[in-house]
């Protein structure tokens, strides 16, 4: 697993992604965490180790990834800002379904997460 990154080695290796985010986990909180078991999941299928009670939100800026999506109008960019569900500037495509709240969402083993850019095709669903 020498090309997991985790939120240590994103902040502490810059030269292993293309943007650097500035976040660091507090201190270790719960049980689970404390005994050390991580999730794998895949952010624009590279794979980032989190802790079990993350949400994808925190797995796109723990990558290092600046931002999640952009907008469907002037390709700008936005990152998750509240991290509580209220201003949609979280979504995502996670396993396959299109502008799902990153911030809502805990991350689970083999979890897949795209960035969302520009516009989302009509899929007549
Ligand atoms: S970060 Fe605001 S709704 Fe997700």
């Amino acid at each position: 697993m020498d090309n997991v990154l985790t939120a240590k080695s994103a902040i502490s290796s810059p030269s292993d992604v293309k943007e650097v985010a500035t976040f660091k986990r507090l201190a270790t909180r719960t049980e689970t965490e404390q005994a050390g078991k991580t999730v794998t999941v895949y952010v624009d299928d590279q794979p980032v180790e989190m802790q079990p009670n993350d949400s994808a939100a925190a797995a796109v800026l723990t990558s290092g990834l600046r931002y999640g999506r952009t907008t469907t109008v002037g390709n700008s960019a936005r990152a998750p800002y509240c991290m509580m569900g209220v201003c949609f500037e979280c979504l995502l495509e996670i396993d396959g379904i299109e502008n799902v709240q990153g911030c809502m969402t805990t991350v689970q083993e083999g979890m897949r997460i795209k960035r969302q850019h520009q516009a989302r095709e009509l899929s007549g669903r």
